[in-house]
């Protein structure tokens, strides 16, 4: 495959510099981005990438709320570059909780 043309590479910019930014030794064999660090649109909002980090239950919260855990947790994943991260299952009342140390809403 050649190289990608002019408007493509000028829509996915952004992608290009996050791709060599976060795998630089795979951009340097790969220069052209890969799907995974496309934009994503879903209605009205647009993710910078594909990368989506999956709920997971922490076991963490405390009386159902979120604690520092949580903030790095999630928003270590968030700067390190995922598009979208997903907080863990939230139960709308405690005794819906999976265990004491899950979210409440
Ligand atoms: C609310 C919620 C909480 C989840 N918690 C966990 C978890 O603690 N551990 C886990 O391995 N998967 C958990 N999952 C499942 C993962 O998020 C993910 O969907 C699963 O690993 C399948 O991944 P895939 O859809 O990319 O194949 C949870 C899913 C949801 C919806």
């Amino acid at each position: 495959m050649g190289r990608r043309p002019k408007w493509f590479r000028k829509k996915h910019r952004t992608s290009l510099n996050i791709h060599q930014k976060l795998i630089p030794d795979v951009a340097a064999r790969h220069p052209k981005p890969v799907a995974l660090f496309t934009p994503l649109k879903i209605r009205d909002i647009t993710l910078r990438n594909r990368v989506c980090v999956s709920p997971m239950c922490q076991y963490s919260c405390d009386d159902g709320f979120a604690t520092d855990w949580h903030l790095i947790h999630l928003g270590s994943r968030a700067v390190g570059g995922a598009a979208l991260v997903m907080v863990e299952a939230s139960a709308v009342e405690a005794r819906g909780r999976i265990t004491p140390g899950d979210m409440g809403i």
